[in-house]
C-alpha cells in the first residue's frame, strides 16, 4: 500500500557538509531551507535503493546541485576531480527535467486567488545556464532533459528510480510527472511532492489525490 506522509514541519537534524552547497540552500527562492533538508535526508535514505534519482521541474538547479553533491559524496569510488573524469564511479545517476521555457499555462484546477503570480512563462531559465552551474560547482553534469512533461516518453526516464522530487507547481505537471515516475519506482523508493499544502497551488493536491486513488503500489510518497 502506498504510504502518505505530510512532513512540512519536520524537525530533521540533517547535517549537510558541503560548504558552498549550504549557501545555495539559503539562496533557493523556490524551496525553503527546512524543506531542502528534508528532501536531502530522504534522498540519503534512498542511497541503498535500486535506481537513479530524478527531479521534475529543476528550474535553476538549486536542489539538483545538492542532490548531485549527495551522490558524489556517497560514491563507491569517489571521483578524484568530482567530475568523474579520473575513474570515479557515481553511486547513481541524476536526471533532471524542465521545459526551460518557464511554467506552462494553468488549467482550471490551478486557479486560486493566492496563486495569481504563478503565470505561464514565469521561472524561465535556459538549459545551458543550469549546465554551467554544475560545471562551476565542479559537479558531474546530470542527464538534463528539456521538454514539457506531457511530451516526455518512457525512454526519457530511468529504468528504475530510487528517489523522485516532483516540483512542477501545476495540476497537469504533477499528474504527468507521477505518470512517468510511478511505474519506474523501486521497492523502498521515495517520491517527494512539493507544494502539496501550498494554497497558491491547489492543482498539486488534486493531481496527487487522483493518482493515489488510481494506484496501489508500495511507494512512499512524502508531501511537502
Ligand atoms: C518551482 S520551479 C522548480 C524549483 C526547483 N525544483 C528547485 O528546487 O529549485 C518549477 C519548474 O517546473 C517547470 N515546469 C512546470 N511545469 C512543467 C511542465 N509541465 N513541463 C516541464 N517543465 C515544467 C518550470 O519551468 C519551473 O522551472
Amino acid at each position: 500500500m502506498m504510504k502518505f506522509e505530510s512532513e512540512v514541519n519536520s524537525d530533521s537534524n540533517f547535517d549537510y557538509k558541503g560548504r558552498n552547497i549550504r549557501v545555495m540552500v539559503w539562496k533557493n527562492d523556490q524551496v525553503s531551507e527546512k524543506e531542502t533538508e528534508k528532501i536531502l535526508a530522504l534522498a540519503r535514505e534512498c542511497l541503498s535503493v535500486e535506481g537513479d534519482y530524478v527531479e521534475f521541474g529543476c528550474y535553476k538547479g538549486d536542489t539538483s546541485l545538492m542532490l548531485a553533491e549527495l551522490l558524489v559524496e556517497n560514491s563507491v569510488d569517489k571521483p578524484v576531480d568530482r567530475l568523474g573524469k579520473d575513474g570515479g564511479k557515481l553511486a547513481k545517476k541524476l536526471w533532471i527535467y524542465d521545459s526551460f521555457e518557464g511554467l506552462p499555462e494553468k488549467s482550471a484546477a490551478d486557479e486560486s486567488v493566492m496563486g495569481v503570480d504563478f503565470r505561464a512563462g514565469e521561472l524561465f531559465v535556459t538549459k545551458r545556464e543550469v549546465k554551467e552551474r554544475f560545471l562551476r560547482a565542479g559537479l558531474p553534469v546530470p542527464v538534463i532533459k528539456k521538454g514539457w512533461f506531457s511530451e516526455l516518453r518512457e525512454e526519457d526516464v530511468p529504468e528504475r528510480i530510487a528517489f523522485a522530487f516532483l516540483d512542477g507547481d501545476f495540476y497537469e505537471s504533477i499528474r504527468d510527472s507521477l505518470r512517468l515516475v510511478g511505474p519506474r519506482m523501486s521497492e523502498g523508493g521515495v517520491i517527494v511532492v512539493h507544494d502539496y499544502t501550498n494554497p497558491a497551488l491547489p492543482g498539486v493536491r488534486k493531481a496527487v489525490e487522483e493518482w493515489s486513488e488510481a494506484k496501489k503500489e508500495n511507494i512512499r510518497v512524502v508531501l511537502l
